[in-house]
């Protein structure tokens, strides 16, 4: 069975995909940016950008994969309206693109916490990526069958996969920080605690702002978010400012000292529901490291653990929810 599991998130796509008897899918990111055609300026040979992924939604010619900044005149999407905006689903079209099937028998995919609970929006969701998709005149792609699940489940099941922790009997509190939403979810006996389970938007986004405006304040002229994130997109630990080079690790410290607080706040307040105290952490996503060392001063006693490049932890595990079901 062709499976696939696909984590449209709002800084990156991440896809995860391969055939249901190998043990492990391949995996691409690509930034979470689409937007139509006309809004990409063109390079001065007049070819095209190699990243460029071309897709058609809704009859419209669109580019996706490209860091967010890159169309002129098109808003970003960070709204929960998300995954029914066009550029949702042209990034759904590019992530089918990039995993390469024809026919997909088994596609799972995530959505925030909050927006999971929601039996409306996942219905709808799963009624738009069931069928048949023309990504491009003539080139379609089959999807058999579709799973939703909430955000950090996939996270969740990459990490048993991938642990040798003892976890029988534990009560898991899976913390997924991504760029618009830090989403967690406790877990225990397989089962979902849902009134423990939440979806806070001081995520990744706020604390890159934060960062962008100590820059800005320091060096007097403005540093746009979206800058940082390309840089760490890329593994860069430096930015240009005025020509001059800037390292970005002393502005991330600050603003994750402020930003990650206010998080753990929220979390801690959320748990307040259970009736016993959760026994490990496990930490998945992308914004995993900005919020380390807050989640350590806030659980002082309990383990903390952070998945191997815990970026393609919620694909990775849908993925695995796929290979595993019928
Ligand atoms: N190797 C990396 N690649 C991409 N982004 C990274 C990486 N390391 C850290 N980040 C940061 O992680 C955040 C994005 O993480 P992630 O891809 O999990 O978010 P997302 O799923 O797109 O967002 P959301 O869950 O809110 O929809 C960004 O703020 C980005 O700067
Ligand atoms: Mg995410």
């Amino acid at each position: 069975m062709n499976i696939v599991g696909i984590d449209v998130g709002y800084s990156n796509l991440k896809v995860a995909y391969g055939r249901n008897e190998t043990p492990s899918p391949k995996t691409i990111l690509r930034p979470a940016g689409a937007a139509p055609e006309d809004r990409f300026g063109s390079r001065l040979d007049g070819k095209d950008s190699e990243e460029f992924l071309r897709v058609v939604v809704n009859g419209k010619k669109f580019i996706a994969g490209v860091s967010p900044d890159r169309a002129q005149m098109w808003s970003r999407s960070l709204h929960a309206e998300y995954s029914s905006s066009e550029s949702y689903q042209a990034l759904f079209k590019a992530g089918l693109l990039l995993a390469g099937m024809e026919q997909i028998d088994m596609l799972v995919t995530g959505l925030p916490v909050l927006q999971y609970l929601d039996e409306q929006r996942k219905k709808s969701l799963i009624n738009y990526m069931t069928g048949i998709h023309e990504i491009l005149p003539g080139k379609i792609v089959d999807i058999k069958k579709v799973k939703v699940v909430s955000q950090p489940i996939g996270g969740f099941l990459d990490f048993i996969s991938r642990s040798n922790e003892d976890i029988e009997d534990a009560s898991i509190l899976v913390i997924d920080p991504g760029f618009f939403s830090v989403d967690w979810v406790v877990i225990s006996n397989d089962e979902i605690h849902k009134h423990s389970s939440g979806t806070s938007l001081t995520a990744s986004s706020v604390l890159l702002e934060e960062a962008s405006a100590l820059i800005s304040k320091d060096h007097g002229t403005g540093i746009s978010a979206e800058m940082l994130e390309n840089a760490i997109r890329q593994n860069k630990t430096t930015i240009m400012v005025l020509g001059q080079r800037i390292e970005i690790a002393p502005y991330l410290r600050i603003a994750r000292k402020s930003i990650g607080p206010v998080i753990t706040e929220e979390i801690q307040k959320s748990l307040r529901n259970e009736n016993k105290m959760v026994d490990i952490v496990v930490m998945v996503g992308g914004g995993a490291t900005f919020f380390m060392e807050a989640v350590k001063e806030a659980f002082p006693r309990l383990k903390i653990l952070l998945t191997q490049d815990a970026v393609f932890s919620n694909c990775r595990g849908f993925w695995m929810l796929g290979a595993a079901s019928e």
